[in-house]
């Protein structure tokens, strides 16, 4: 295997699943109890006082301003929304066609591309599901390093092509590498550092040969939306996550200093940015690794989104950027699939576990 593909350190060996194919959720009419969460988990409470809580930042990429703009809003908020990015609004519109079409199909027809027990891609419940004693109201599809191609050939033997090749998924892909690219180096060069800096040029070189991985998710319209959980609150582990999400709200992100969740409003034609762990860790800390989870929409509407998670290859190490500063490591060094080892055994301790 070679070491630029993440999909050998996602695989679900060492987690006990109950189950790895979702519910069918065009069966039921209720809320089963398997789905349903206590209170103290969805609580929907955000700003609690008489102030709305401020939204998460927009910007943008055009604006002679962006660079220091996403700088300030990866170390207040670790989160923001980016107009302007250079994707192409018809290439969103095929690939959350594209989501849309493969969730609608039959329960039967998408266990076709299910994943595999010890697999990293294909069809399935959220990754973080074995930590929960409840499932969630949501069902996930992982694109990484070329499995797109071998999974739509199960879902549509005729018409495979369609879906990963001609166009959009493939398509989608590079663009969200190039995009993920440019904002690594601006969030570099807020940091102080240049693209032809020592201390940071090995990594920007080995994220040339990283694919990244697509996560396509679904939220079904749900029966009892305020007791359920559509996706439990977590952080993403790699550098940057890309997100697009259609017109259905859901998407919340915790705030400190009693702000509590906050909802990431869906902006026609932005893509949502945020933090992940190895940037929290290359940041040495400064920008926070942002919890968000999604709640299920409560005007019954479906919600599906399209995560792009970017991160170097498995064998590559982040450390810490300490020169400017003139800092002490808060983080040792990892390489991504240590990191990810640690993550997929103990969720959110796993930052914990490297701190210094
Ligand atoms: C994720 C995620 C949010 C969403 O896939 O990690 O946080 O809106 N998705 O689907
Ligand atoms: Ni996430």
């Amino acid at each position: 295997m070679a070491t630029t593909s993440l999909s050998h350190v996602y695989t679900d060996t060492h987690l006990h699943y109950t189950h790895i194919v979702p519910l069918d959720f065009a069966a039921v009419d209720d809320l089963p109890e398997s789905h349903t969460w206590t209170n103290t988990h969805t609580t929907r409470a955000g700003g609690g006082g008489l102030h709305l809580p401020a939204a998460v930042p927009t910007i943008n990429l055009r604006s002679p301003s962006a660079a220091a703009l996403v700088g300030d809003a990866c170390r207040e908020w670790g989160m923001f929304q980016v107009t302007n990015h250079g994707v192409p609004a018809g290439l969103v519109e095929d690939v959350e066609a594209h989501a849309r079409r493969l969730f609608e199909l039959p329960a039967e027809q998408k266990l076709k591309a299910v994943r595999a027990p010890n697999g990293a891609t294909g069809y399935g419940v959220a990754r973080i599901s074995p930590f929960f004693t409840k499932l969630m109201w949501h069902e996930g599809f992982t694109i990484m390093a070329g499995s797109a191609v071998e999974h739509a050939k199960l879902l549509w033997p005729l018409h495979y092509h369609e879906f990963c090749c001609r166009d959009a998924m493939d398509n989608y892909q590079k663009k969200m590498k190039s995009l993920a690219y440019k904002l690594f180096l601006i969030i570099l060069k807020s940091l102080g550092y240049d693209e032809d800096n020592q201390e940071t040029s090995l990594l920007s070189a080995s994220l040339n040969q990283s694919e990244g991985a697509l996560q396509l998710n679904s939220y079904p319209s749900c029966p009892n939306p305020s007791r359920a959980i559509g996706l439990a609150p977590h952080t993403d582990s790699l550098l940057l996550t890309i997100l697009h999400q259609n017109d259905t709200n859901g998407l919340q992100i915790f705030r400190e200093g009693g702000v509590g969740w906050v909802p990431v409003t869906p902006l026609k034609g932005a893509l949502v940015i945020n933090v992940g762990d190895l940037m929290h860790i290359l940041s040495n800390g400064c920008f926070p690794t942002v919890y968000h989870r999604v709640v299920p929409n409560e005007t019954r509407r479906h919600r599906f989104s399209v995560a792009y998670f970017y991160g170097p290859p498995a064998d590559s190490t982040v450390a810490p950027l300490v020169a400017v500063g003139r800092q002490f490591p808060r983080f040792r060094a990892v390489t991504v699939r240590e990191y990810i080892g640690l993550k997929n055994k103990h969720l959110e301790k796993a930052i914990g576990l490297i701190k210094i």
